[in-house]
């Protein structure tokens, strides 16, 4: 991989605290287009914290966020999608009254609403456009094996497959930039195997960088490119899979968890 290309993603000495706790403290690290980035660390590292800062959800006391030149901790939530950048949480965050196809279209409605406009004067027809989502929604539909259970309601479903059907949710918005929040945490192994695959189909064959938060750490240093060790919200370490896996401060950190 070429990392003296620009990044896509720059987090420049962030810090973050809520009352007296430093979430994040002076953390910096850059995300190459093209890479799976993962963020690795005990609870309580600041993992989620720093997902919450890149989508705009979390504002930094200090530090930037510059996302193809435009500082993202001065970018409101709702235009952070607009500007192709999509999460799943730790906890799924789906409408769990709706089918799963239902939560696809909802994604690309709310996301997509001036395209929609702007294509329905267009096209001088908002059907059209419909037919569009739903062929995108399709393919997403049948690209992450739901097919299914696209009728299905969600809140109904098992947790793993809750937990893809949310990752479609996130495709749905056509991201640039994925952030993935322990896409794997309280799966089986099959699960877990499936959501791997899937997550590596998404970076090689719709070119998608992806910011990935997991603790499985047999998974995550098979499926990424380099890894960022966070510890009571410092970056302790940052580098190749193979080169974290023997860092003594990485070690430590992990240990003293046991
Ligand atoms: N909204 C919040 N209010 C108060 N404290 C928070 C909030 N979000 C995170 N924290 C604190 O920040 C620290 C980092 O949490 P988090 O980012 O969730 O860690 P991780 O995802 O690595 O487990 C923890 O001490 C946590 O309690
Ligand atoms: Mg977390």
């Amino acid at each position: 991989m070429n990392t003296t290309k620009s990044p896509l993603l720059q987090v420049e000495q962030v810090s973050l605290s809520f009352g007296g706790t430093a979430a994040l403290s002076d953390v910096s690290f850059a995300v190459v287009e093209g890479e799976i980035r993962a963020i690795i660390g005990p609870n309580g590292a600041g993992k989620t914290s720093m997902l919450n800062c890149i989508s705009g959800f979390y504002r930094p006391q200090q530090g930037r966020i510059l996302y193809q030149g435009q500082d993202l901790t001065k970018t409101p939530t709702h235009k952070v999608a607009h500007l192709g950048i999509a999460r799943t949480f730790q906890n799924i965050a789906l409408y769990t009254g709706l089918s799963t196809l239902d939560n696809l279209m909802a994604a690309r409605h709310i996301h997509m609403k001036q395209t929609v406009i702007a294509s329905a004067l267009y096209w001088g027809s908002a059907r059209r456009e419909e037919v569009v989502h739903r062929q995108q929604v399709e393919e997403i539909i049948d690209f992450l094996e739901i097919e299914h259970i696209r009728k299905a309601v969600v809140g109904a479903l098992p947790y793993g497959l809750r937990k893809r059907v949310e990752l479609g949710r996130a495709l749905a918005l056509e991201p640039k930039l994925l952030l993935l929040d322990e896409p794997m945490a309280g799966m089986n192994n099959e699960e877990k195997e499936d959501m791997a695959r899937f997550i590596l189909d998404i970076h090689e064959r719709r070119g998608i960088t992806i910011v990935l938060i997991e603790h499985d750490m047999g998974l995550v240093m098979d499926i990424s490119d380099r890894v960022v060790v966070l510890d009571f919200g410092r970056k302790i370490a940052d580098g190749s899979p193979d080169n974290i896996k023997q860092d003594e401060k990485v070690i430590q950190a992990y240990l003293g968890q046991e």
